[in-house]
């Protein structure tokens, strides 16, 4: 006999947790079906892994440059062996603190592959059969790979495998200049590898606004990364030097190794679904409406594994849109226009709304405002001037500037900057609105009050 519980959770990462937690807090009956570790690709292969290692890489670059606060330290080497044990403490305490989290909300954890069967029998590879009232899938995504640059784990690797180097390639090509890329790009440069980033689009980071983009390209330029835009790669050839990467017309470049971030692609090859209604797409994404039911009534999926934004936070949302039409709450559907992103490269890119190219090209009339960091007292105080903050808003018939419909930040701790700016193209705040709230002085958010400021037409500097 199955044995039964109100909710099925196939994938423990952020997207499944969530939807876990969220779900006992409601008082609901949880089981969680895992092949791994809860926590999944972002605290074990994603996002924690990552801005760890972009942390070294800040400490690097804070040691370097001591002596220009009269702070006397020896050059900086780097032991990355040390570096991986200290992300591995990280990733274990978060991993351990999730597994208590769970336990004390009596949610089932049972380790194995998931499969879903019709009448929402969830089937796991060591025997076990549940039943869920509600079923949802949460089974994430992998990195994609392309043809010529099979992962080898020695010349060819993927997020996966340079989260868990113990040491540093001397030279690599990066295939892929979006987040993924940009984050690896930027750390090991910083850590003294020779970084050569290989993009097939004409620019980095796309779908970022193309202000911001110029900052991070201007400082990856000036560190010594060489960004070829627009460029398909052929393939590599190992040799007795490395391994030589063939691209554009007739290029090719010799390095120690290649890191393939083109993008991830969703995991639902292995989940059952025979007897089920729920579809997948041709690129492999469970069909989900906007409150994440698929086909199948009772069952939703979340996560990577929909054609949403492929991060934790949105899984974490959707979750809790999931749980809260199980609950026959009538949830507020996510407004995927107006998420927010953060990219963890030097310097860091943080953005909610759209880009000053997507709103001209929705039909908006925009005015948009920037203000450089370099005028800014704590900016100078911490040494990283580099960047700025752009917000653009509706033009309204009068030339005044109306609703917010972008925020865009590039700079010294712009992720931990962005709430404001969130908050302000979410409640869809005018300039006139916003800028009546007081930043204190002397911090960087005062980039962000200043140029709502100026976009009520009476800036203090801009
Ligand atoms: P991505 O979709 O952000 O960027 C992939 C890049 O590779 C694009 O610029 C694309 O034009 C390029 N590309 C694709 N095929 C190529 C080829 N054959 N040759 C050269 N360039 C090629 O994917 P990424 O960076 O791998 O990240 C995967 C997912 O994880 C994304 O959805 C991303 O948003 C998310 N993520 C977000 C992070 C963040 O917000 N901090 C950090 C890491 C990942």
């Amino acid at each position: 006999m199955a044995e039964e519980f109100d909710v099925v959770v196939i994938g423990g990462g952020p997207g499944g947790y969530a939807a876990a937690l969220y779900g006992a807090n409601a008082g609901l009956r949880i089981a969680v079906v895992e092949k791994d570790k809860v926590g999944g690709t972002c605290l074990h292969r994603g996002c924690i892994p990552a801005k760890e290692f972009l942390e070294t890489a800040h400490v690097f670059r804070t040691v370097a440059g001591a002596k220009e606060f009269g702070v006397m330290a020896e050059q900086p080497g780097v032991d990355f062996g040390t570096s991986q044990q200290r992300k591995q403490k990280v990733v274990d305490q978060l991993w351990k603190g999730l597994q208590g989290l769970m336990k004390r909300r009596k949610i089932t954890t049972i380790e194995g592959t998931g499969t879903l069967h019709a009448n929402k029998v969830v089937k796991v590879s060591d025997g076990t059969e549940l039943r869920g009232r509600h079923v949802i899938l949460a089974t994430g995504s992998v990195p994609r790979t392309i043809p010529g640059f099979d992962v080898d784990g020695r010349y060819v690797m993927t997020s996966d495998e340079v989260l868990a180097l113990d040491k540093l390639p001397s030279s690599a090509v990066v295939i892929g200049g979006g987040a993924i890329g940009c984050e690896f790009a930027s750390m090991m440069s910083d850590l003294g590898v020779q970084v050569t980033v290989l993009e097939a689009l004409p620019k980095l980071l796309p779908g970022c606004d193309k202000d911001v983009v110029d900052v991070v390209a201007r400082s990856f330029k000036k560190r010594g990364i060489d960004v070829r835009l627009g460029v398909q790669v052929h393939g590599h050839e190992p040799n007795d030097t490395g391994t030589t990467v063939k691209f554009g017309e007739g290029e090719q470049i010799t390095v120690d190794a290649v890191v393939v971030s083109v993008g991830r692609r969703p995991l639902s090859d292995n989940l059952g679904l025979d007897g089920t209604a729920v579809e997948v797409d041709q690129r492999g994404f469970v069909k989900v409406d906007e409150v994440m039911r698929t086909g199948e009534s009772g069952v939703y999926a979340v996560g990577d594994l929909v054609a949403t934004p492929a991060l934790a936070h949105i899984g974490f949302a959707e979750a809790v849109v999931a749980i809260k039409d199980i609950l026959g709450e009538s949830p507020v559907p996510v407004d995927y226009a107006k998420v927010p992103w953060c990219i963890y490269c030097h310097p860091e890119v943080a953005f909610a709304g759209m880009s000053e190219e997507a709103a001209v090209e929705a039909g908006f009339e925009v005015i948009a405002k920037k203000d450089p960091f370099i005028g800014n007292g704590r900016a100078l105080i911490v040494g990283e001037p580099e960047g700025m903050v752009k917000v653009i808003a509706e033009k309204l018939p009068d030339g005044r500037a109306g609703r917010i419909l972008g925020v865009h930040m590039v700079g010294p701790w712009v992720t931990e900057q962005l709430g404001q700016g969130y908050l302000a193209v979410n409640w869809e705040a005018t300039p006139d609105e916003v800028a009546q709230f007081i930043q204190p002085h002397p911090t960087l958010s005062e980039v962000f009050g200043e140029t709502v400021l100026a976009l009520t037409g009476r800036g203090l500097h801009a």
